[in-house]
């Protein structure tokens, strides 16, 4: 069983006020808290799962991190894509080892992690992003998750036409950028055809002229969603659902691209 490592990312869990934080120990052998400094440096060795006291008696864990920690703790410079988007989209794109992924807008590199992490060591996947300073954000949140960037390449693009030759060059396409529909015929021309492609849109008007313009293009079995998510409160007598929820994060519309 693994170790916990002082170089290692680990989640600290405190329970009674429902914070997790993602931390280096190297970084942070000592962390302060309003209930107490909690030694973290004396969990390197032990387990994950491991129980600290703070020195005014609060109870934290020190656990390993999910993927799903990582998108939701790692830091934001742009707006990101959320789990509850980037899981329905990762089955819609087909995405599995091996795979060629193209993405465009790295923006934080959250969903270029979650690419990463699903086409494994034998995928590539390439993400195209405009801004040199939301490149070099997303460069570092990488390398913080995942140690290195074996199969991710990172490329900052000025306009929309590519350095890329004629494809196809990727299996699936994933556009999040405020305006999908100016990069449609870059996509098309690089991706293999029968390909899934999918777009997210913040708003209904990005929506239907992203849709409008996919089907113009020649995409197909165009599915247009909204993933709503709603927390539960497990608890003896008196479970229901919380009583806050996130409303919007935006809408996602998939389709397959033809020859
Ligand atoms: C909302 S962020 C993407 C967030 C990302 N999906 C994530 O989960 O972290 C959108 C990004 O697209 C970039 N962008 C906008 N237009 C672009 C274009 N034409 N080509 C490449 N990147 C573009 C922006 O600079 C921004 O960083």
């Amino acid at each position: 069983m693994a170790k916990i490592g002082e170089e290692d990312l680990v989640l600290f869990f405190v329970p009674s006020w429902g914070r997790k934080y993602l931390l280096c120990i190297r970084e942070r052998p000592k962390f302060s808290t309003h209930k107490g400094t909690f030694n973290l440096e004396e969990t390197v060795g032990k387990s994950f799962g491991v129980r600290l006291l703070s020195d005014r008696g609060e109870v934290g864990y020190v656990l390993r991190p999910t993927l799903e920690d990582l998108l939701m703790l790692l830091p934001r410079r742009t707006q990101i894509m959320y789990p509850k988007d980037i899981g329905i989209t990762l089955l819609r794109l087909g995405v599995g080892r091996g795979m060629r992924v193209l993405e465009v807008g790295t923006g934080n590199g959250n969903f270029t992690l979650a690419l990463s992490y699903f086409v494994g060591s034998e995928g590539r996947v390439v993400s195209l992003e405009r801004r040199a300073d939301h490149l070099s954000h997303a460069k570092e949140n990488l390398a913080r998750a995942l140690g290195c960037l074996k199969n991710i390449s990172l490329v900052q693009v000025e306009e929309e036409i590519w350095p890329f030759p004629d494809g196809p060059l990727f299996d699936a396409a994933f556009v999040d950028i405020a305006e999908p529909w100016k990069v449609l015929p870059e996509v098309l021309r690089v991706c293999s055809p029968g390909g899934p492609i999918g777009c997210i849109c913040p708003t209904y008007n990005q929506l239907e002229m992203t849709g409008t313009e996919m089907e113009r293009s020649g995409i197909v079995d165009l599915d247009a969603i909204e993933v709503l998510y709603r927390k539960i409160l497990p608890r003896e007598g008196r479970t229901r659902p919380h009583q806050t929820m996130v409303g919007h994060t935006a809408f996602l519309i998939f389709g397959r691209i033809t020859s």
